[in-house]
């Protein structure tokens, strides 16, 4: 299988719509994945029009790269969405029309066994989405104290017997064989050891700790907070989200800008009222219809929210 077929774009044709691509506008698609969205985008850029795709993980980069060389107006960069700003800025494109933000892994980071992502395949305890920095999970979990990780599964993968999972993860590591997927997975089974078979948490298990190690909910707030910046009054903002915990961020950070803000003196009077900042263009999330869920599974848990900046600036 080719790396671009390995991963379909999600809610292909409102990402499009919902950016309302225009021949000459400058556009980031913050995650570049197999570059599937990035692709439809380019097609609709006229000669004057620019695309900047990003993506934490390099051999995402290099997909996107492979999957887009034919389009003269796109170019793919290592980059992580939370540093959008700094990176646009060094490479002189700012400001843009349209943002699209596609959050969580592409099906090829889930599927190769030596990512360390999926319970369904053996391999190294990593995670990372960019294998060039930061902790992998095993060095996560050799560390993080046991309180914390109960908070983490409860907070990331809404896990019942969070507890329960923390104890069973770190009595594990204490016996020294905690390395790979598989240990990963043993450990949970031993906690919920009146489950038979593989417990459903193993599923969560995993998502959660990968959402830890990557830092994922601190990096998307930032990511979010830099596109507004960087858009033109008038340009627009597109999310697609796969996890409770992202959308809530995307659901929070929209409704704070689209609301007047206040600044108020010491003694409590306002000083200034800012006019807010988005107009949220999609009151209710946009999903995936029954077909597309049918088509691409992965699709199933996809919300869209759309905005549109109204002022400058945006801080
Ligand atoms: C769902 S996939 C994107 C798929 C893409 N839209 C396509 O059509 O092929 C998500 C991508 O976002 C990247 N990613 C996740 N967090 C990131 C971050 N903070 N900065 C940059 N890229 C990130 C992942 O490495 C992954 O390649």
């Amino acid at each position: 299988m080719s790396g671009a077929a390995e991963h379909v774009p999600v809610l292909a044709e409102a990402v499009v719509a919902w950016l309302a691509v225009r021949p000459e506008g400058v556009y980031v698609d913050a995650t570049a994945g197999l570059g599937g969205h990035s692709a439809l985008i380019a097609e609709r850029l006229g000669g004057g029009g620019r695309l900047v795709a990003l993506d934490r993980d390099p051999d995402a980069v290099a997909q996107a790269c492979a999957r887009l060389k034919r389009y003269s107006q796109a170019s793919v960069h290592h980059a992580n969405y939370g540093e959008m700003l700094e990176t646009l800025v060094r490479l002189g494109v700012s400001p843009v029309d349209g943002v699209l933000l596609d959050a969580g892994l592409s099906s090829r980071q889930l599927n190769s066994a030596e990512r360390g992502f999926s319970f369904q395949a053996d391999g190294p305890l990593d995670m990372r989405m960019d294998p060039t920095r930061g902790m992998t999970a095993g060095e996560y979990l050799a560390w993080v104290p046991e309180a914390e990780l109960a908070a983490v599964l409860r907070r990331y993968g809404d896990i019942g017997p969070a507890k329960r999972i923390a104890r069973a993860i770190v009595r594990r590591r204490e016996s020294g064989g905690l390395h790979r997927t598989s240990d990963l997975m043993a450990a949970v089974g031993a906690g919920l050891d009146f489950v038979r078979g593989v417990p459903e948490e193993v599923r969560t298990v995993f998502q959660a700790i990968r959402i830890a190690v990557n830092e994922e909910l601190r990096w998307l707030e930032a990511g979010l907070r830099q596109s507004v910046r960087l858009l033109k009054p008038g340009g627009r903002l597109v999310v697609i989200s796969f996890h409770s915990g992202e959308d809530r961020v995307v659901k929070r950070i929209f409704q704070e800008m689209s609301r007047p803000q206040r600044e108020l003196e010491r003694d409590g009077r306002i000083r200034k009222v800012i006019p807010p900042i988005l107009r949220v263009l999609t009151p209710k999330p946009v999903l995936p219809d029954a077909e597309e869920v049918r088509e691409n599974p992965r699709a199933k848990s996809a919300k869209l929210r759309a905005a549109e900046k109204l002022t400058a600036g945006g801080e």
